[in-house]
């Protein structure tokens, strides 16, 4: 049995974010009628509780919460009980300055909001054992506890004396010797070479660029200290309860964890999706946004997750906050659900009416129970509750692999590189966007996993390549992957050092490169042309092909400098195919042209023929047809089936409404 089914019991959890603290006691017993009505049947206690749980130091005041945790269980509603250690009490910071993080200037970041803790202060770390582990004590084998919910969206980053040491401490470790450390570093460069292991400092606030090597190594090291501030916590769960599972919150697709790390010291991974703040509800690339966090989050599972916070209304932390126009929030949910989601929770419960965040939604929102966004809560825990238990637990194969890492992204888009343009989570997103309009289901993948069960391999832009990433890509088309590479990849080894020739010899001689004469970025407004008319933009590269007749020059360069030069390759290599991209087609070539990879590869999408704007996602023996669009759609049927929401049999078309979905069992 997985964790997580240890946690959902073979149904679907349905809840959010409860904070009664928030609340006069009166308030707690219409909220579990409420939630009872609504189908909630778990809910996450305690995220921000610190200073009611230990108003002073050493305090403990757990009254509250037991009397909490009875009203839900004896309303039938589980709990999922966190630690509150995302949000020290300000006597904290008084007594003990220490433990608030400074900035890169070395400025104090003082409490009055939440997550002022320097992950690397011992003091802080003893503090939220001591709370961590009396909740144990106390909570432990409380009979409606189901999961762990370690702190909140670790995310701090801090620059002071005690993280200096610690990152020192890091480094020993990880070079042995401060020769090694030199080399690594290139401290060669600008007179940086460091004579004594007390020189090194967290990098702080400079005259001009920074050590990019020191700025990438700091990144590695805050998510690693972070990650021991989560491990501890978690073994000291797992002592007391080794049958309750734990997991810490991510946030979507985040630069400041290294998700494929954290993901495997978790028992059950879990995300919080909100829209991409660069694009809104009504962005037409928001439902895309979402699969792609989605994916990436069931990749890091290797199985199903928990969407453990979405926003049932309005977020209140974008310029403009609109409410979900009526249906989107299901649509989202039953989305999250198609590509492995074993639970839809929202922060949080209930909207609150003080704090910063009282103008952002909540499952029961200002207006009450009679709320529309109430409305349609009930109705998702209903639709949730019918569909569970054919759902819960089944999973979703993918025969297609987009790569991410996780250290490429931190080294890749530093200051001083040849473009400030290429922006590592937009060619992410376009290229795997193209691939979910192609209705292509997609895992996301390390570039060092064992990748032989993909007919196709995606990689957009890995700008750092470790020497086993390079051996397992080769590998892999060697014996007949078929992989699609896109531009300034593998030009870096883990230290940040520019491969020879500016791309390394392994990949160059797999892509079919001769050589890799220069990179030649491009200003937003000028675009180019390929000779097949193809729209390019963003970036070009100078370069020649191997002579012979195993690389194929698929488009050339039509204007600008580069006119008549390789644009577009496609390489036989041992068993497999090569293509590469040195440039960033349009949206709908790139769409072509990773369908034609596909097609070739032998990879098909979901369903043929789809409208624009629908989804369709296999999750164990179920089709889901997500309608995206404004407007109502036709969806032609292959097989005939039986839509579990509403009992219908369709036999060869299905109509859904705008945002409607179909959840069909043929
Ligand atoms: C999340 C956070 C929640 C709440 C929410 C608002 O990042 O975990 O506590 O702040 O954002 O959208």
């Amino acid at each position: 049995m997985s964790a997580l089914s240890r946690v959902t019991g073979g149904r679907l959890r349905f809840g959010g974010d409860y904070n009664p603290e928030q609340w006069p006691r009166s308030v707690w017993a219409e909220d579990v009628r409420l939630m009872r009505r609504a189908g909630v049947n778990m809910v996450t206690v305690g995220v921000f509780s610190w200073a009611s749980l230990e108003p002073r130091p050493g305090a403990r005041d757990f009254g509250w919460l037991d009397h909490v945790l009875e009203l839900l269980h004896s309303g039938g509603i589980d709990v999922c009980l966190a630690t509150p250690t995302a949000s020290p009490p300000p006597w904290m910071g008084v007594r003990h300055p220490e433990t608030l993080p400074r900035d890169e200037n070395g400025l104090t970041v003082w409490y009055g909001s939440r997550q002022q803790f320097c992950a690397s202060s011992p003091v802080y770390r003893e503090y939220a054992r001591r709370i961590t582990e009396d909740l144990a004590q106390r909570y432990g084998s409380h009979p409606a506890l189901r999961l762990w919910h370690v702190n909140n969206e670790y995310c701090t980053f801090c620059w002071c004396d005690e993280t200096a040491r610690h990152f020192r401490r890091w480094l020993r470790e990880r070079y042995g010797s401060l020769e090694a450390l030199n080399t690594a570093w290139g401290t060669a460069f600008w007179s940086q070479r460091y004579d004594g292991w007390e020189e090194i400092i967290p990098p702080r606030r400079a005259q001009y660029l920074r050590n990019p090597s020191q700025l990438l190594d700091f990144q590695r090291f805050t998510s690693d200290a972070l990650l021991e501030c989560f491990t501890g916590e978690r073994d000291i769960l797992a002592a007391h309860t080794p049958d309750i599972p734990v997991t810490t919150n991510f946030m979507p697709l985040w630069r400041g964890q290294d998700g494929w790390r954290w993901a495997a010291e978790e028992d059950v991974v879990s995300v919080d999706i909100y829209p991409d703040p660069r694009a809104g509800w009504e962005s037409p690339d928001g439902p895309a946004h979402g699969a792609l966090v989605q994916d990436l989050t069931r990749s890091q599972a290797g199985g199903p997750w928990m969407l453990m916070e979405q926003a049932a209304g309005p977020v209140n932390w974008r310029g403009v906050n609109h409410p979900k126009p009526p249906g989107l929030n299901r649509l989202w949910s039953l989305q999250a659900v198609a590509r492995g989601a074993d639970a839809v929770c929202y922060f949080q419960w209930r909207q609150s009416r003080q704090g910063s965040e009282k103008f952002h939604s909540g499952m029961v929102p200002h207006a009450g129970e009679r709320s529309r966004t109430f409305q349609e809560v009930c109705g998702l825990g209903a639709d949730l509750a019918r569909i569970g238990p054919e759902v819960a637990g089944t999973g979703v194969t993918a025969q297609v692999a987009l790569l991410h890492d996780w250290h490429s992204w931190w080294a890749g888009d530093q200051p001083g590189r040849p473009s400030s343009e290429l922006d590592y989570t937009r060619v992410l997103t376009s290229w795997y966007q193209a691939l979910w309009e192609e209705n292509l289901l997609t895992d996301l993948a390390h570039p060092e996993h064992d990748l032989s069960r993909y007919p196709l391999v995606v990689l957009p832009h890995l700008y750092l390549l470790s020497d086993t990433a390079l051996d397992s890509l080769t590998a892999y088309v060697r014996g007949g992957g078929t992989l699609v590479c896109g531009y300034f990849t593998g030009v870096a080894d883990g230290d940040d050092r520019v491969r020879e020739g500016g791309m390394d010899a392994r990949l160059r001689d797999l892509l079919g490169i001769a050589v890799l004469h220069e990179w030649w970025p491009l200003h937003p407004e000028d675009g180019l042309t390929l000779d097949d008319g193809t729209p390019a933009g963003l970036w070009s590269e100078e370069l020649d092909t191997v002579p012979g007749n195993a690389v194929t020059v698929l488009a050339r360069y039509a204007d600008g400098e580069l006119a008549g030069r390789p644009a577009v390759l496609r390489n036989r290599f041992g068993a497999g195919t090569a293509w590469y991209l040195s440039t960033q087609p349009g949206h709908g070539a790139l769409r072509r042209l990773l369908a034609d990879a596909a097609a070739t590869a032998g990879v098909a999408p979901v369903l043929p023929g789809l409208p624009d704007g629908v989804e369709a996602v296999r999750r164990g023996d179920l089709l889901f047809l997500l309608n995206h669009r404004r407007s109502p759609v036709t969806v032609p049927l292959p097989l005939p089936g039986t839509d579990l929401l509403t009992g219908t049999r369709h036999t060869e078309e299905v109509r859904l409404d705008r945002h409607g979905v179909a959840v069909l069992r043929s």
